[in-house]
């Protein structure tokens, strides 16, 4: 155990929810400067845990060496309104992830985990589509959280009240399902790592239809199962207006971020 030592994150997977937030910390993992906190730790986005002080924040982190750097996902944080300005407090040079999907697909996977959760407990849930839409106004249901978790700009303009755009990066979460290692090199340059994680840490498996992961001979893994659900069908003309409701949000997120995906 000698050197091993517990680090505050230096990196923090914001999120956003079902934007593909495990992948992302399960592949930096792969890198050998990159130590992850396995659990989603919840500490700036839930008052009680937050109530325990930074102190309980550092005990919750896994031993690392010195030059190692320690990184949390907790997606809950990108939407929770009291995060960012605690986050600043512990470190307000933290570098901050932030993985996207298209809004409505990510709706969609995001509707899909919630349903799957219903069934496990033998309760109905609404079908997508009635969730989506409000019935009075036959418009989009900004009420829905599917919906809202799905307007990056409107979370984003948020943090940047406290931290500058320099100190986000974006990722692709298309993209780290397709063709994972450009993403990774982006975000290895983003931390300052030397360039580690290679296409031999990587290999896509057809059964589970995903990349998985190879740390060394012995040992490759796959994420867990719910990671990668099968979607409902949605109806296209619903899919339709809600890709229409979030375009005018994708631009202006396009514009902050300065990294533009061709989302329709
Ligand atoms: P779906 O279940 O909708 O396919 P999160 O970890 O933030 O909850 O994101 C879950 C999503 O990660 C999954 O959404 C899946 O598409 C995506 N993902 C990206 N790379 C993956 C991988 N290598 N294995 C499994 N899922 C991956």
């Amino acid at each position: 155990m000698y050197h091993l030592i517990k680090q505050l994150p230096r990196a923090i997977i914001i999120g956003v929810r079902k934007g593909g937030t495990r992948a992302l910390l399960e592949m930096l993992s792969l890198h050998p400067d990159v130590v992850k906190v396995s659990q989603e730790v919840h500490f700036f986005d839930n008052d009680l845990t937050y109530a325990h002080g930074v102190d309980w924040y550092l005990k919750k982190m896994p031993f690392s060496f010195p030059h190692q750097i320690t990184i949390e996902k907790s997606p809950a944080y990108f939407i929770t309104e009291e995060v960012p300005e605690r986050i600043f407090k512990m470190n307000s040079s933290i570098k901050l992830l932030l993985i996207v999907r298209e809004p409505t697909t990510r709706a969609v996977s995001d509707y899909t985990q919630v349903l799957e959760g219903k069934e496990r407990k033998n309760k109905t849930y609404d079908k997508f589509e009635e969730l989506v839409i409000d019935t009075n106004t036959c418009e989009v249901n900004t009420k829905y959280k599917a919906v809202r978790t799905s307007i990056y700009t409107k979370y984003l303009e948020h943090w940047l009240k406290f931290f500058p755009i320099e100190q986000f990066h974006i990722v692709d979460g298309d993209r780290l399902i397709t063709d994972p290692l450009p993403e990774l090199k982006l975000v290895e340059q983003f931390l300052n790592l030397p360039s580690r994680i290679s296409q031999y840490n990587l290999y896509f498996n057809a059964t589970r239809g995903f990349f998985c992961l190879h740390f060394n001979f012995m040992f490759n893994k796959c994420l867990v199962g719910s990671k990668g659900r099968i979607h409902p069908n949605v109806n296209p003309s619903i899919k339709e207006k809600l890709q229409r409701f979030f375009h005018p949000f994708n631009q202006k997120f396009y514009q902050i971020t300065g990294r533009t995906f061709s989302w329709p």
